[in-house]
């Protein structure tokens, strides 16, 4: 690496946590070539957007992004601009015809050849792209650089083979791949050697890990062996991949968490057969009481879509139906978007904006009224809370999460962050609880 041209770099990331660990990645990789990372745009030579293509307003934020750095350059001709991830593998094209001003375009797959395109770029001062794919890419014997906080990123699988027909991540991220068993270990065991007390294994498809007949709930078996290990978590499974196996894996392990995000996507069978969710609204239900049934106090999130083409209004009221019949602690809702390569971009009969508009307002109000219900049912209980921060609120209250991802407010007494202290709830306020620590239990 020339650094002599180059000396600090910014990196802003975009979209999911899996991102979050990719540029940890990234970071690890820069700053032990000896370049340092700065937030301030002005002393930057380099800044990296690491993008997310899974709905249009996420790369129109990176877009506007992107015009806001050309105007820095026009006055720094010699700041390298680098668009990262999944808007780099899917906009490469457009990129490079549009916006002749980026620098370097890197797929997901590329990150180890960042030196090497910088190095070329500084030579030859031409736009480079790098987004092959691949098949065995997992980042094995990199270690991330990781903030200072209680929770580390370990992305354990990367792909997705799913093809639901809505989404693009099966294009920008290619095939599922898994890391070794030894690998992740090895990695969870660094972070609790550098103070993190809570792992959360990622991986657009967690749940379909496998390497070498190691299956997810082994994996996370081991994981939960590790000394010094206080919780863990896990994102983003497939409905279809949690089986009772894997639940009663949950159940066994004092610090696994009773929490899963078990993405619905639709509640209408017409729907989820176009989606390609492989699952029955009445599998889908069975599951979720399954796994209340499993951990009676687990924690349920979900992600689901309003206006996929050709919903009818009937067909959404199914949706609401089934939220009804399981009530989720949280939801994450969104307006279908359509995304290009996908099988659901080519149906014809898209829905209007203005009645996806109206179809996700009905949905917020329903599930604010689900979490309402679901904390107040917590008030009274005692839980388990490790502490995260500082509530924004106030700086004589520490914001944490229980054991099933609620979040809590309690006053700070002798408590410190990373510290897991039992709470009585006293209160609930939409979707955060206030509770008190007991002290001298
Ligand atoms: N439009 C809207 N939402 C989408 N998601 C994925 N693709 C799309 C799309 N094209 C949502 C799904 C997924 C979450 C991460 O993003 O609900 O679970
Ligand atoms: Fe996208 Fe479906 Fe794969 Fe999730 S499982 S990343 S929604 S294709």
């Amino acid at each position: 690496m020339d650094s002599s041209v180059i000396k600090k770099f910014a990196l802003e990331t975009y979209g999911c946590q899996m991102n979050v660990a990719d540029s940890e990645l990234v970071e690890g990789i820069l700053t032990n070539l000896g370049l340092e990372k700065t937030a301030n745009y002005d002393e930057a030579d380099a800044i990296f957007l690491n993008t997310c293509a899974i709905r249009e307003n996420a790369e129109t934020k990176v877009h506007s992004k992107l015009g806001n750095l050309h105007k820095i350059k026009l006055n720094k001709p010699h700041l390298i601009i680098g668009v990262l991830g999944c808007m780099a593998q899917n906009l490469k094209d457009d990129l490079l015809k549009n916006k002749p001003y980026v620098d370097i375009i890197l797929g997901p797959d590329s990150y180890r050849k960042i030196p090497d395109l910088i190095n070329r770029h500084v030579k030859d001062n031409k736009s480079i792209v790098d987004t092959k794919l691949s098949r065995y890419e997992v980042y094995e014997n990199l270690f991330p650089s990781r903030g200072d906080t209680f929770n580390a990123w370990v992305s354990i699988m990367r792909g997705c083979d799913k093809f639901c027909s809505f989404c693009i991540v099966p294009f920008t991220r290619g095939r599922e791949r898994s890391r070794s068993v030894e690998s992740v270990i090895e990695e969870v065991k660094k972070a609790v050697d550098q103070g993190f007390v809570e792992i959360t294994l990622l991986g657009q498809n967690v749940n379909s890990y496998n390497f070498e007949g190691k299956s997810f709930s082994d994996l996370l078996l081991a994981v939960s062996d590790i000394n010094g290990v206080k919780r863990i978590r896990y994102t983003s499974p497939h409905p279809q991949d949690i089986n009772v196996e894997l639940l009663e894996v949950m159940a066994s392990r004092k610090n696994i968490c009773n929490y899963v995000h078990f993405p619905m996507q639709s509640g209408s069978n017409e729907v989820l057969k176009r989606m390609n969710r492989t699952y029955t609204r009445e599998h889908f239900y069975d599951m979720a009481m399954k796994i209340r049934e499993i951990m009676p106090n687990c924690g349920l999130s979900t992600d689901i879509i309003v206006g996929f083409p050709g919903e009818t209004d009937e067909q959404f009221r199914e949706t609401l139906d089934l939220m009804e019949a399981i009530k989720f602690n949280s939801a994450f809702t969104f307006k279908y978007s359509p995304r290009p390569y996908t099988k659901a971009e080519q149906f014809s009969d898209h829905i209007s904006e203005d009645i996806k508009k109206s179809r996700l307002d009905e949905m917020l109000i329903l599930q604010r009224k689900h979490t309402l219900e679901l904390n107040q049912n917590m008030v009274g209980t005692f839980q388990q809370v490790l502490i995260e921060k500082e509530s924004k609120k106030s700086n004589l209250h520490w914001a944490g999460r229980t054991d099933s991802n609620e979040w809590v407010i309690i006053e700070k007494n002798n408590s410190n962050i990373k510290d897991i202290v039992p709470v009585e709830i006293s209160d609930a306020t939409g979707v955060i609880l206030h509770g008190k620590e007991i002290t001298g239990a």
